[in-house]
């Protein structure tokens, strides 16, 4: 048996095609294939607008800066996630303030993050950034209702769950990322993600004025719009119109862009995207009803409609022992997260155990198992049986 991984890319005959014709095009970087792999995804989740950038964190970055995140401004999250989405307010010298999670959905608390709104004056929060963690879709109308409420803007963290969503209270279905209830949503394309592209990032709204402010931001905070220049003609050496060279950098950006070969790969990849999130849902069903019955398991991802299964976590005793003898047998599971509040960075800034007491519970227990659509029926099989035995 070859080694087992928790994540793992599908690169397939048909995407090395693509990114082999995006090499030999005139193009290297922003050319063509960008904007295909944009209106593909915008397309794919149901949103207006797409901008694709170089990966996740900057797409975070971008959000928290087309927000107008700014010094002083407090943001809250989740603590059991990835740490960009957290940081992002930090690189705009925000304050992060973490809810606790829902021991049973293992997401962001509702009424923890109501309780931390109504301890505080109005106005002393600015936005609430959801994480659609392991793939399951955050329930964003109720974020939406509470947001109208303290007049918060929302960034859905959707880097686990392109594909995934939730039910909304009419009965409709809302995909993660399709702007209804955020107003800036994100995804990467890191390799163990649902749709790689090496590094690669997407941010999805359905706001004209935000997707503007993104594309411009993305690249330096570089506009070409005669109708927005704010030096005059003359300055810019025309005559009665702006020369064709003209450009004009009106505020701080980055340069955030992918590339065309990366967009070329992520087009791809996101054909077979549905395909990868049906079988993912196979893989989940098949842990959930090995462990459903069994004594040792304190809580699993569970069978979950709209979850787009990122990854499959079960919270057992004993998890350091379970995880050092599968990793003697070559299954690399992994731990989906160390508390973000309490990671060094976090606590200089005034955080301590026992200031979450569901996520901090959550990560002594849990631990990610081998989910990807390349896994193979025998590879999970020998991943439960070695579970079983483990507690045998
Ligand atoms: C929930 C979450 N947010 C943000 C990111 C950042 O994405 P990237 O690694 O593409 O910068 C990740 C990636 O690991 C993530 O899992």
């Amino acid at each position: 048996m070859k080694p087992i991984p928790y994540g793992r890319q599908n690169i397939t005959e048909s995407d090395i095609q693509a990114v082999i014709e995006a090499l030999k095009s005139d193009y290297l970087t922003q050319g063509p294939r960008i904007k295909e792999f944009e209106d593909a995804f915008a397309e794919y989740v149901d949103a207006k607008y797409a901008v694709a950038v170089s990966n996740g964190t900057a797409a975070l970055h971008l959000c928290a800066m087309a927000l107008n995140v700014k010094l002083g401004d407090k943001v809250i999250t989740t603590p059991i996630t990835f740490a960009a989405s957290a940081n992002c307010v930090r690189y705009c010298c925000g304050d992060v303030v973490f809810g606790d999670i829902d021991p049973n959905t293992y997401l962001l608390d509702l009424e923890s993050v109501r309780s931390l709104l109504a301890a505080s004056p109005e106005g002393t929060y600015s936005g609430i950034i959801p994480v659609d963690f392991a793939g399951r879709a955050v329930d964003l109308e109720a974020f939406r209702n509470i947001a109208e409420e303290y007049n918060l803007w929302i960034i859905e963290d959707a880097c686990h769950a392109p594909g995934g969503s939730f039910t909304d209270s009419t009965g409709k279905e809302q995909k993660c990322g399709n702007g209804n209830f955020a107003d800036l949503a994100i995804f990467s394309f890191h390799p163990v993600k649902h749709i790689a592209s090496g590094e690669g990032g997407m941010v999805t709204t359905n706001d004209k004025e935000l997707y503007e402010r993104l594309l411009s931001l993305r690249t330096h905070g570089i506009i070409k719009s005669e109708d927005n220049y704010e030096n005059s003609i003359d300055f810019a050496g025309g005559v009665d119109q702006y020369p064709l060279w003209y450009m004009e950098m009106q505020e701080l950006g980055y340069n955030y862009r992918i590339t065309d070969f990366q967009a070329a790969l992520g087009t791809s990849q996101l054909k077979r995207a549905d395909e990868g999130i049906l079988r993912r849902r196979e893989i989940a069903l098949k842990y959930f009803d090995a462990f459903k019955n069994e004594p040792f398991i304190l809580g699993q991802s569970g069978v979950i409609e709209g979850h787009a299964y990122h990854l499959y976590v079960i919270e057992v005793e004993d998890r350091l022992g379970l995880y050092n003898y599968l990793r003697e047998h070559k299954i690399f599971a992994q731990i989906h997260y160390i508390p973000c509040h309490l990671m060094p960075y976090y606590r200089e800034l005034g955080w301590e155990e026992g200031d979450r007491p569901n996520a901090e519970t959550y990560y002594k227990n849990c631990i990610s198992l081998p989910i990807f659509p390349t896994l193979t029926n025998e590879e999970q099989e020998y991943v439960i049986d070695r579970i079983h035995s483990f507690y045998a």
